[in-house]
């Protein structure tokens, strides 16, 4: 099995993330900690714990991130994932309580309890400002426990929230600047790969045909999901699943197709601030940091959703 933290902004797909990690035997979740980005620090706390309340995971511990991104102002995405920033279901009001540290303390007591031969992976889903605090407050402690950083963010020539950057580099560019230059081993999953991960209708409905709790709660959240994602502007028969790729990847690294390079990210950019920065052809002659999700078998991906979703049965 693999031993991960799960460090998101939940947020829908987040949410599904997260339910691919509890349902999986391959997945150790060990903590999930939160990070502003599609809403407030508050509400994607509350969030992640109201998600793990519905999936009976009350046990996990769960720390909240910092404030705010470490240079810009926080911009959140309540026009994609609602007022409370996982709008389209009723939640259960959590009966656990936060632990009383932060996100990355949580990240660091993890690190320190797991065995040397037992590296720890931190799957980021938001925006990268905890693990970029993390990486700068404990780096001897990231360099000799944590495996990888496994994060949905950037693109290969694309944007979601400006022509050229996607939301969680977005949101703190600066933090994925410091993410990507640590020495940390990196797998991305870019737009590129998550645009490709659609959800369709039909397959929402099906969603809805899952006789339980957690699916009921899922369909909502996917339909609420969907319809921002129809405007024709996209292109997409279905909702992107972007986090939950992250997680797949880790399950099954076969589902995808990858290639290594060089990422970075443009932090000044007067276009192009937060635009992930990769070196497809090897032109920099710079290290290659990153192994980049760019094709999904997209059947195989759904099939793997659908049996997470059962497994609540
Ligand atoms: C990313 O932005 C957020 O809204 C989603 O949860 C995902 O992590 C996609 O750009
Ligand atoms: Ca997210």
């Amino acid at each position: 099995t693999k031993k991960i933290i799960l460090d998101c902004d939940s947020g829908h797909d987040d949410a599904l993330a997260l339910l691919l990690a509890v349902a999986s035997p391959e997945i150790e979740l060990k903590a999930v900690t939160t990070s502003a980005g599609n809403q407030t620090p508050e509400k994607t706390l509350n969030n992640a714990m109201r998600t793990l309340q519905l999936l009976g995971q009350t046990q996990i511990p769960v720390a909240g991130g910092n404030q705010t991104p470490l240079v810009k102002e926080l911009e959140t995405a309540g026009n994609v994932h609602g007022e409370s920033g996982l709008d389209g279901a009723e939640l259960p009001t959590p009966t656990f309580e936060v632990q009383p540290m932060t996100a990355i303390e949580l990240m660091a007591k993890v690190l320190r309890e797991s065995d040397e031969d037992e590296k720890v992976t931190l799957v980021v889903t938001g925006p990268m400002t905890n693990a970029a605090l993390f990486l700068r407050v404990y780096p001897d402690l990231a360099k000799e426990k944590l495996a990888q950083i496994v994060f949905m963010g950037g693109a290969m020539g694309l944007g979601n929230w400006t022509p050229s950057v996607e939301f969680n580099i977005f949101v703190d560019p600066e933090a994925a600047k410091i993410v990507l230059n640590a020495g940390i081993p990196l797998v991305m999953a870019p737009l590129n790969v998550t645009h490709q991960a659609q959800i369709l209708e039909d397959e929402i409905k099906q969603v809805g045909q899952i006789d339980n709790e957690v699916a009921k709660a899922f369909h909502g959240l996917l339909e609420f999901f969907g319809i921002y994602h129809k405007d024709p502007k996209w292109g997409f028969d279905g909702a992107p699943l972007h986090d939950p790729c992250t997680i797949a990847w880790l399950i099954d690294e076969t589902l995808f197709e990858t290639k290594r390079m060089n990422v970075d990210v443009e932090t000044t950019g007067e276009l192009t601030r937060g635009e992930t920065i990769c070196d497809y052809y090897e032109l920099t002659g710079k290290e290659k940091n990153t192994e980049v999700m760019l094709g999904i078998d997209r059947p195989r991906f759904i099939q793997l959703i659908m049996d997470s979703l059962r497994s609540f049965g």
